[in-house]
């Protein structure tokens, strides 16, 4: 087997994917970036980027041993990197949680020699993509609530041309979890 590039992510439930999409169709102008289709949103926790097969089955080890709470996220916050040309849907702020899940399996990936970005993890849900120009961003998003009872483990594809993310595995998260801090 050769390697595949892969992610830790937390999915998003179909409803509230729905949900963001017909928001996105109405805050955001056709130009001012590609749309990220539903099946595709999803809240990258660690980026693998090429593993091999050996860092994958290290990785998804470590994974099954993690004893980490549910908890719940809301998104209450949206902006725009015109360099990378990414507008996201995010959180002003991060649950302890998430930031904890996110640190342990960054540390991990970087264990296995999957190289991680020294810049801080900033969790988000990237809305569209090619977005360089400026952009009249909505005053806040909406504040939708989620909760992550599990994470998953990721491969992401080209089909047709487009980016597919296949979801490979997914581990529990334990049952406590804990509502955003008002
Ligand atoms: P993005 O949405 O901000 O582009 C699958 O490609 C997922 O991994 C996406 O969520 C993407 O983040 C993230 N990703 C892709 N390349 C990355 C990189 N070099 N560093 C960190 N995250 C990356």
């Amino acid at each position: 087997m050769t390697a595949r590039r892969l992610f830790f992510a937390l999915a998003l439930p179909e409803p509230l994917r729905q949900n963001i999409i017909a928001w996105r169709a109405d805050a955001f102008p056709i130009s001012a970036g590609r749309p990220v289709v539903c099946a595709n949103l999803h809240l990258t926790l660690a980026f693998l980027g090429d593993t091999s097969p050996g860092q994958e089955k290290a990785l998804r080890q470590a994974a099954t041993r993690l004893t980490q709470p549910c908890f719940s996220l809301q998104f209450d916050d949206c902006g725009h990197w015109p360099r990378s040309g990414v507008i996201w849907l995010g959180m002003r702020r991060a649950p302890r949680e998430l930031l904890q899940l996110a640190g342990w399996l960054r540390a991990q990936a970087a264990r296995q020699g999957c190289y991680q970005s020294p810049l801080p993890f900033h969790p988000h849900v990237t809305l569209l993509r090619q977005a360089n120009e400026a952009v009249a961003l909505p005053p806040a998003a909406p504040g939708w609530l989620a909760q992550a009872v599990s994470f998953g483990l990721y491969a992401s594809e080209f089909d047709k041309g487009r980016p597919r993310y296949k979801l490979l595995d997914s581990w529990p998260l334990q049952r406590t979890c804990r509502q955003p801090a008002d």
